[in-house]
């Protein structure tokens, strides 16, 4: 192996971590869905597939660094809401969460004179900057709207969302 033990161990955590956001934002997805809220279904269902994503950037770093990838069995993730505003906020807490979860693995690299994660994990450092960004901007959306018409009425440009992110 070409990674500190400890190194490859926390990353191994955070292929894990990144399967459980999969795991999150499905059932938000699956929420926003019984909400009959289409398009905010379809913007979690594509965040969860950037995870699933993440993850999977993660686990090929490990094996081309001679690591092994071990997955762990996923805690049950929230299914329940009371708004469309708390599921956007409980993505933004998760967000949050993850960046710190990064900003970890990028120190502990320095630590271990590890510069190959250091430079690898850079990617996740700005990545995490767009995924705070961009879920404080759906929250910010969903803020304005105080009846289920008004959520209704934002769906158009969560639409336009999803489209624009499809590009990207
Ligand atoms: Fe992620
Ligand atoms: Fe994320």
């Amino acid at each position: 192996m070409m990674i500190p033990q400890k190194v490859a161990d926390r990353l191994n955590e955070q292929v894990n971590h990144e399967y459980f956001a999969f795991w999150t934002y499905t059932a938000m997805a699956y929420a926003l869905e019984s909400m009959d809220l289409k398009a905010y279904a379809k913007w979690f269902f594509m965040q969860a597939a950037e995870e699933k994503e993440h993850a999977e950037k993660i686990s090929d770093y490990l094996l081309d660094q001679g690591a092994k990838v071990t997955l762990k069995s996923l805690s049950e993730p929230q299914a329940n809401f009371t708004s469309v505003q708390e599921i956007v906020e409980k993505a933004l807490e998760h967000e949050k969460k993850v960046t710190g979860q990064v900003h970890e693995i990028l120190a502990l690299s320095r630590s271990e004179n590890d510069p190959a994660t250091e430079n690898f994990i850079g990617w996740k450092v700005a990545e995490q900057v767009e995924e705070v960004a961009s879920v404080e901007y759906l929250l910010t959306l969903t803020k304005t709207a105080s009846t289920q018409r008004d959520l209704f009425m934002l769906e158009g440009k969560v639409g336009k969302l999803v489209a624009a992110q499809k590009g990207h």
